[in-house]
């Protein structure tokens, strides 16, 4: 380990130069016009990987490309697929960025930019731990799968096909995803389970247009009013989903695990000062880890209607739109859940307007045992790091590879986030702390050192 540790050291600030040319790369999946960019993405996470030694090929779909890498020279050491995503959000909303999103900027340690930590820098931690290997040990100590997509913000929709068609050469004993977070600053953890997730999107149309509210107002439904109406619907006052049938394949928690949870270290005063609210708010009888790692919810991620310039305007609107997922927890199936909401929409959409339902992704929700093998490798790296020992901790994100990398290829996944869930993946100043760039780097070469010592699955 000495010579790839001496090679991350010597190299460590060409990494985050290089990340940031990574990060310049506006690849904004969900945007079309920034089909180019994400393309461009791909190219530079190709040639980083190429220039580390392994082989790798630019795979085309239907969406933006998949990056597949291998190494596959360790004779008798196991097989590990690296997963991660070079597609980032939207940087909206522009205005409140400090500095520009794809004009990757150092403050106080830590590196400012759209996909900071989400995922491009957790990405580069496994890119370069490999290029370190490589370049100063002329291997690596097992054997590697590497796939990069550029659709996880979308929903993942074109990854399976991938993974089916090439299940054969993909063949591995466990999978990494850097994708999640730290349980806190100087705390490391190893994550053991995701929540799964339905989006979908509701539209409610009345008059063929906008209508003056004084001359139609009070004799048609209005959309926006209707669609309020449908949206206070979904939750009852113990803060509970409404939706029939909601809960009942929730497979409940164990006595055990509600326990080990609550002994986390977690401040409730911390956890809303870093939100900048008064008090938490969800389903009673839980706590807020519980909350947030192990329960579903239904949550409205935006709302569309009527007018929305300066000053008022008196009209009945002609159309309204929300955005709507749910997270879901181990047990629940997406489609039984999509279909659900939309029967629930369905009954309560007023006989005056239009209901149209669209669905947008899913996948389900996946916890492993934290007691693996792989796991505890996972850890003895983790503490050669970070010189702290991580915690065992559920998330409440979602990422859809990690049931089909079960379903398809059989295996689990190690979740080791590196970022922090206060880097503000998703919003304004996405930031990564170098400190934590760098250690992570770190774990992930002693990572593939550790997994070398595990035994090789029978397949
Ligand atoms: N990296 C996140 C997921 C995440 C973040 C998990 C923090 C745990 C902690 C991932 O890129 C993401 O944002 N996933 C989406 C899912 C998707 C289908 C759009 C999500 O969770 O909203
Ligand atoms: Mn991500
Ligand atoms: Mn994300």
């Amino acid at each position: 380990m000495q010579h790839v540790e001496r090679y991350l050291a010597d190299n460590a600030d060409r990494f985050v130069d290089e990340l940031k040319q990574f990060l310049r790369i506006p690849s904004v999946s969900a945007s079309s016009a920034h089909r180019g960019d994400v393309r461009r993405a791909a190219e530079f996470v190709r040639d980083h990987l190429a220039a580390a030694g392994l082989t790798v090929q630019i795979v085309e779909t239907e969406g933006h490309p998949i990056i597949h890498g291998s190494w596959m020279e360790a004779k008798d050491a196991p097989t590990v697929l690296v997963y991660g995503h070079y597609d980032v959000q939207p940087p909206d909303p522009l205005n409140e960025w400090v500095t520009p999103p794809f004009e990757p900027t150092v403050r106080d340690g830590c590196l400012y930019a759209r996909g900071a930590t989400d995922d491009k820098g957790q990405v580069f931690t496994h890119v370069k731990s490999l290029e370190a290997w490589m370049k100063s040990a002329g291997r690596l100590p097992v054997n590697v799968q590497v796939v990069i997509e550029g659709e996880e913000e979308v929903g993942s929709n074109n990854l399976d096909r991938f993974l089916e068609q090439n299940r054969d050469r993909l063949r591995c004993d466990v999978a990494v995803i850097s994708d999640t977070s730290q349980f806190g600053p100087g705390q490391p953890a190893i994550t053991y389970g995701l929540r799964g997730i339905v989006a979908c999107e509701i539209t409610l149309r009345g008059a063929n247009q906008d209508v003056h509210s004084g001359v139609f107002g009070g004799s048609i439904a209005n959309p926006v009013n209707s669609l309020a109406k449908l949206i206070a619907s979904l939750h009852d006052d113990n803060g509970r989903v409404t939706v029939p049938g909601f809960y009942d394949d929730v497979t409940p928690m164990s006595p055990a695990e509600r326990d080990r949870l609550a002994k986390l270290p977690f401040d409730e005063a911390t956890f809303r000062g870093s939100l900048g609210v008064a008090a938490t708010h969800g389903e009673s009888g839980f706590t807020t880890i519980e909350r947030r790692w192990c329960r579903p919810t239904c949550d409205v991620n935006g709302i569309i209607g009527g007018y929305q310039g300066e000053g008022p305007k008196t009209i009945i609107p002609a159309k309204a739109t929300a955005k709507i997922t749910c997270r879901l927890v181990p047990n629940q199936n997406p489609d039984k859940i999509m279909a659900a909401l939309q029967t629930h929409f369905e009954r309560l959409c007023p006989s005056g307007l239009k209901l149209q339902f669209t669905t947008y992704h899913g996948c389900p929700a996946h916890v492993f045992d934290p007691t693996s093998p792989f796991m505890a490798a996972a850890k003895t790296a983790i503490r050669s790091a970070f010189d702290v020992e991580p915690v065992f901790i559920r998330e409440g994100g979602s990422i859809p590879v990690v049931g089909s990398l079960k379903q398809i290829l059989g295996v689990d996944t190690l979740l080791l986030g590196w970022g922090q869930n206060t880097d503000n993946l998703h919003g304004p100043n996405e930031h990564f702390s170098l400190d934590d760039f760098r250690r992570g780097t770190l774990a992930s070469a002693h990572l593939w050192n550790e997994l070398s010592r595990t035994a090789v699955v029978a397949r």
